[in-house]
């Protein structure tokens, strides 16, 4: 899928968050720059959260409780073995809650899940591109 601008990217988090459902994930995966963050702001706002979406890179999590579904926003970038995802807590964060999780291979991979959207973002000159494997349970959901 090409995403040539903000505009794009904004269009692409309303599709996701339209259909989104507790027990997601939205695997973001890319390297450094790829549009990962971007991209979760995007399903964040469109959601209905209003205000800041802070990039998660230092807290590891960020949670919105009062979406529907309820939200949590992971960055995985600073874990060092996907054990350290038992540490956080993430299957309590998880309980009734979609996820967005940005490195996600560095938890251990969610593409076994049927409930994982998995998109890997490219820089493509001054836009982006992504690449969409949904998990079982999104077959059909995104057109
Ligand atoms: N589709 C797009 N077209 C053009 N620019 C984009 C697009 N998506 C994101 N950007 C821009 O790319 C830059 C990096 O985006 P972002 O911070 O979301 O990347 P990231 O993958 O989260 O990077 P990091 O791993 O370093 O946190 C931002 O300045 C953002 O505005
Ligand atoms: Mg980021």
């Amino acid at each position: 899928m090409d995403l040539p601008d903000l505009s794009a990217m904004e269009t692409f988090g309303n599709r996701i968050a339209a259909r989104l459902r507790a027990g997601d994930v939205v695997a973001l995966s890319g390297g450094l720059g790829a549009g990962k963050t971007t991209l979760a702001r995007s399903i964040v706002s469109a959601l209905g959260h209003e205000g800041e979406v802070p990039s998660p890179t230092f807290t590891i999590v960020e949670t919105y409780d009062a979406l529907d579904p309820p939200l949590v926003h992971a960055d995985f970038y600073r874990l060092e073995h996907p054990d350290e995802t038992e540490e956080i807590g993430l299957d309590d964060y998880r309980e009734g809650a979609a996820l967005i999780a940005e490195w996600p291979e560095n938890a251990g991979g969610f593409a076994h899940e049927p409930g994982c959207l998995s998109i890997t973002l490219e820089i493509a000159g001054s836009g982006r591109k992504a690449i969409v494997e949904p998990g079982a349970d999104w077959l059909g959901r995104l057109p």
